[in-house]
């Protein structure tokens, strides 16, 4: 039974003013679920120390938005694994469309940065996805399929167990444009029968979850599916009510709310 995860991408969004009014009110109203559904904070790096101090105790993990490739040493403006296992992560977002695209990121960069993160201990989510084109060209899994080889040249199938994947079609990300619960449902199938060819058993180990303007108002018909274990949202993980109302969609997928969380602490 795989737990469902719901992870926030703040991107490069927030301020300490903002990042403390967000949480407060949005861990008030994810604690129900915390038993439910892991759940994790990505911000950007200057406020991992202020979210990490704000999450405390409350079970709801750190996560950060990204990995250098390398150890340690001349590598101006990167930050290493081992600095963000030190911070309190405990996941760390790899190969997002956004540096793919943005900042040139090859496959094989990062399959390095995702190498990295595994050694530190950390839990990578590797996040992969078509471009509108290969979709259209009826090229998504062939694109897919390639960024997760990538990976698994690095690392061998090890490196991905006990992984999450994120599948973020790049079209759906930030364009209010989201794919179809069939799209999402049929993708995840595709890429757990590529990893069950791969090694039997991890295809149906790990955790997929589909990112790409997931809103409370479309999250139940996307979790619906067993195939997603759940979301890696950005815009709305930045809007305390409708962040939390997604991580009720996710967690009315598995149970009912734990109220006796609400003594604890
Ligand atoms: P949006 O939810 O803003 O579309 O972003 C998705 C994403 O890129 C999460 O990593």
């Amino acid at each position: 039974m795989r737990k469902p995860i719901l992870i926030a991408n703040w991107k490069m969004n927030g301020s300490l003013h903002a990042n403390q009014a967000l949480l407060v009110r949005m861990l008030a109203r994810l604690r129900p679920f915390r038993k439910a559904v892991d759940m994790a904070i990505c911000p950007p790096f200057p406020y991992l120390f202020q979210v990490r101090d704000l999450l405390g105790y409350t079970g709801i993990s750190l996560g950060a938005q990204n990995a250098s490739a390398a150890t340690s040493g001349a590598h101006t403006g990167e930050v290493s694994a081992t600095m963000l296992q030190e911070m309190g992560c405990r996941y760390v977002l790899v190969g997002h469309s956004e540096r793919r695209s943005l900042y040139h990121e090859s496959n094989g960069v990062v399959g390095a940065r995702f190498r990295q993160v595994r050694s530190a201990g950390m839990t990578p989510v590797l996040c992969v996805g078509e471009t509108l084109e290969e979709r259209e060209q009826g090229m998504a899994m062939a694109a897919i399929e390639s960024q997760l080889q990538a990976v698994i040249d690095e690392t061998g199938m090890a490196g991905l167990s006990d992984s999450v994947i994120a599948y973020e079609p790049v079209w759906a990300i930030g364009t209010g444009r989201t794919a179809t619960p069939e799209q999402v449902s049929d993708t995840h199938r595709a890429i757990r029968q590529f990893l069950e060819r791969h090694e039997a058993g991890l295809g149906e180990s790990t955790r997929i979850v589909y990112g790409g303007s997931v809103k409370a108002g479309n999250a139940a018909e996307l979790f619906q599916s067993s195939q997603v274990d759940g979301g890696l949202i950005g815009g709305a993980s930045l809007q305390a009510d409708e962040f939390s109302d997604i991580g009720t969609a996710l967690a009315n997928t598995v149970a009912e709310p734990d109220s006796e969380c609400d003594t604890l602490d």
